[in-house]
């Protein structure tokens, strides 16, 4: 006769991208897993580090690749649960930080499977952080905003108006294919000499950073590949990146020129 499983959901956050940013806690529920259902951005580094021969479902959304639906994924979730017993959903970052995992949890509660969640280093934080670009500095900026580009019908983000018209940090998640608009709108209320980073597969080995200012990062264009995953930083915090401070000594020899 077949075993019968117990099934059990653990939410966990993977960390931004470099494997060894995943919490001690949630390495040790990977380790614990029967199955794992993991998301576009997580590392095959990190996957690697599960010591037992167990499935490991991609179930990612990345445009660039084959997109999952989020009802197939719920689905999966729980029948995944029945058969196998504990599920770890292994999600990029946080699971919080538009990570859908609201969805995911009501779905899985309504079948009366036990969940539990483990949070995630999120990109938000440790992008920007890896490069060395604080979120908050003393004098310079007092807070941050964690914001999308793009609402859920594809419209622009309100929030992103709002914030341009304060002194907040802003830092842009999903906004890279958007990058122009954003210049746009935030350069109304900042104006352009306002300093931008944009950072690629931040804490991975292929990490890129530009640092520059909304007028000149139109520049950057063909460096940008709009197909990997990065953060938008405006705010003045940006000007103590290193790279900040060469590009402004060519801003001021071309206007001697
Ligand atoms: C669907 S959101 C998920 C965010 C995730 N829950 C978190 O807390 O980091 C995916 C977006 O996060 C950002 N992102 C995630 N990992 C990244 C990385 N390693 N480098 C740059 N941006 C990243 C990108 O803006 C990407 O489009």
């Amino acid at each position: 006769m077949r075993e019968q499983k117990t099934p059990k959901v653990s939410l966990v956050g993977a960390g931004p991208g470099s494997e060894d940013l995943i919490t001690v806690r949630g390495l040790r529920v990977l380790n614990e897993a029967d199955i794992i259902l993991y998301d576009a951005l997580v590392s095959k580094e990190l996957l690697s580090q599960v010591n037992k021969p167990i499935p490991k479902i991609y179930v990612g959304k990345r445009c660039s690749q084959h997109s999952f639906k989020q009802d197939d994924i719920n689905t999966l979730i729980v029948e995944s649960a029945f058969k196998h017993g504990h599920v770890v959903r292994l999600k990029g970052g946080d699971p919080f930080v538009f990570g859908r995992a609201n969805e995911e949890i009501d779905f899985v509660e309504s079948f009366g499977i036990p969940l539990s969640i483990v949070p995630g280093i999120s990109s938000a934080l440790s992008v920007p952080t890896s490069q060395g670009i604080p979120m908050t500095q003393r004098g310079i900026s007092s807070s941050f905003w964690v914001m999308t580009a793009t609402k859920r019908d594809g419209s622009f983000s309100e929030d992103l108006k709002f914030a341009s018209q304060s002194a907040t940090t802003m830092v842009i998640l999903m906004g890279i294919r958007k990058l122009n608009e954003i210049v746009n709108e935030v350069s109304k209320y900042r104006g352009l000499s306002m300093p931008i980073a944009v950072i690629q597969n931040g804490t991975m080995k292929n990490e890129s950073c530009i640092v520059s200012t909304l007028n000149d990062i139109k520049k950057f264009k063909n460096t940008i590949d709009i197909s990997k995953p990065g953060i938008i930083v405006i705010g003045n915090v940006v000007a103590g990146h290193p790279a900040f401070f060469e590009e402004e000594i060519q801003r001021v020899l071309h206007s001697y020129i």
